[in-house]
Formats: structure tokens, sequence, C-alpha cells
């Protein structure tokens, strides 16, 4: 039985070897594909293996369906839009994500793009603290959680939003829970995304609902940059020069937003929420434990496409 970690984006050794040893341990095979550049590697590599850990790495249908022996997958991480959902279940194969393991690391880079933005990059001009404004968290999953909790400890009053978390559960972290993203929205200085990626959500993220952010807007996206209307960014960063936008994930529209406002952006070079030692270990090690816990025990808990 054979284990492949494939990434464009490699995890940190550390969590390599813990991957390796982890599975060799246990009597199976491990093999490695990183910072591949073309598709056709990992479709090669699927083609040879029985279990895929993967990260943002795209898990096509082409890619799938080429998988003659493959029966998991498992996204070290925890948005799964870069797997064809559809086409797993119809070949049978199990997809799983790693819920939470990451988490720390990707709040931890959207305070700190908070800070860096409030300081004006660290430029030596005099900036502004994030203690006293106010922070909306839209969607409070495991990540929104988590920097709920350390912009407390900024001082912040900090709000939420989730259409899908009852109230009382926000409220019991001391955060305030809110009714809608239009309130959150109309409320909040700052605004960290935590939204996944999907049909309901891609493009929601526009001008009706920015424009209603109070003055001296921020909004920070350490989620997708699908959720984002790009275009419509765009206008409202053009009719208000107040507004502006961080991004773990550079849009697509990254050298207009860049050029029309240079002050007024910040893009990570490469999407790095996740790319600690810490996170890439715990996502690592959750992979190869939930794919041998599953060939061993037939345990499918953090099956996403059942
Ligand atoms: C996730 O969904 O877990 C994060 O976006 C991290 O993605 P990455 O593993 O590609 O860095």
């Amino acid at each position: 039985m054979k284990i492949t970690v494939a990434t464009v984006k490699p995890f940190a050794p550390e969590a390599v070897r813990k991957i390796k040893e982890t599975a060799e341990d246990t009597g199976y095979e491990f093999a490695l594909l990183e910072k591949y550049e073309n598709q056709k590697d990992l479709i090669e590599a699927v083609k040879n293996t029985d279990a895929l850990i993967i990260r943002s790495d795209k898990a096509t249908r082409e890619v799938i369906e080429s998988g003659n022996r493959l029966k998991i997958i498992v996204r070290a991480g925890a948005g799964y839009d870069n797997i064809d959902l559809a086409a797993a279940t119809e070949k049978g194969i199990v997809v799983m994500n790693t819920p939470g393991q990451n988490s720390n690391a990707v709040a931890e880079l959207a305070l700190g793009m908070m800070v860096y933005n409030a300081r004006n990059k660290f430029n030596g001009k005099s900036g502004t603290e994030l203690k006293g404004k106010k922070l909306g968290i839209h969607a409070y999953g495991n990540v929104g959680k988590l920097v709920a909790n350390i912009a407390k400890g900024f001082g912040m009053e900090v709000f939420a939003f989730d259409a899908f978390v009852p109230k009382e559960v926000i409220e019991a972290d001391g955060i305030k829970a809110l009714d809608s993203a239009d309130e959150l929205y109309s409320i909040c200085q700052y605004v960290s995304l935590h939204i996944p990626a999907n049909e309901d959500t891609k493009q929601s993220i526009d001008y009706e609902i920015l424009s209603k952010m109070p003055d001296g807007a921020t909004l920070v996206n350490t989620a997708r940059k699908e959720v984002i209307n790009e275009d419509e960014l765009l206008k409202l960063m053009q009719d208000r020069s107040d507004f502006k936008y961080l991004s773990d994930i550079a849009p697509d529209k990254k050298e207009e937003f860049e050029e029309k406002f240079p002050e007024r952006v910040f893009f990570t070079p490469k999407k790095m929420g996740a790319q600690t030692v810490e996170a890439n270990l715990n996502a690592a090690v959750a992979s190869v434990k939930q794919i041998i816990n599953f060939f061993e025990n037939g345990d499918t808990t953090f099956q996403v496409n059942k």
C-alpha cells in the first residue's frame, strides 16, 4: 500500500520526514512529489498510489480519474475547493480534510497583516493601533474563532457572523454575535474573511456589502480569492480612498490593484497562511494518521464527500 505526498508548495522538511516515518513504520510505502510545475506530474504520481496527500494542489477530474488504485485523498488543510468531489465520489474515492490543524498559523497571519497595514507597512510613518477598533469575523470556524481570540488580546472589540453557528456558541467565547453579514460589515472597520469558497460564496463579497463598512475600512482575506468580486472591489477602492485590502491570496487582478492603489493593498507573494513548521507538522501528521486509520479501521471521521 502506497501513500504519496504531492505538493507544489512543500511542507516543512520535518513534516515530510514525519509522514514518511509514520507511513513506513506502519508498513506503507512512501512517495514524494514536490514543487512540480506540470499537472501531468501529478497525474503520473496518482496513477501509482493508494493514498494521496495534497495541499492546495488541484485534484481535478482528470487527476482523480487517473488514480487506478487510488482510494483516499487527504487535503492537509481546511478548504477542499481544490478537489473535484463529484469525480472522487463517482470513483468511490474517500476525500478528507484535516480541520483545525493549520488554523493557528492562518489566524496569526491575519492579525500580522492587520498590524503591518495599521503601521503603514513599517515605512516609518505614524500609524494606528488595533486596540479599540471593531473587528468583524465573517464565519466563525476554526480560523475565525482563533482570530477573534487573538484580537481580543489586542484590545479589539470583536463581532462575528456565521450563518451556520448558533449565536450562543459565539457569545460563549465572549464575542458579540450578529444576525447578518450586512450588520457585521456596517459596524466593523476591520473585517476578516473566513468563509469557504463554494457555489454560495463565490463572488459574494461585492460592492454592495463592502460599501457598508465605516470610514477607514480594511478587508482582510486569508480565506479564498474566489469569494471576492474583484471588479466590484476595484470600483469600491476607486470610489473610497479610505478602503484597504490585505490578502494572503493574490487576486487575479493583482497588477491592477497594485498599480492603482499601491499604498492600500498588500498581497503575500505566495499563499502562506498555513506555511509554518507547526501547521505543516500538525496537518501532515493528521493526514497520514487519517489515511492509516482509514485503511486499518475503516475510519471515515473526516470524510467530506459523504
Ligand atoms: C487551508 O485551506 O487549509 C489553507 O488555505 C492552507 O492552504 P495551503 O495548504 O495550500 O497553504
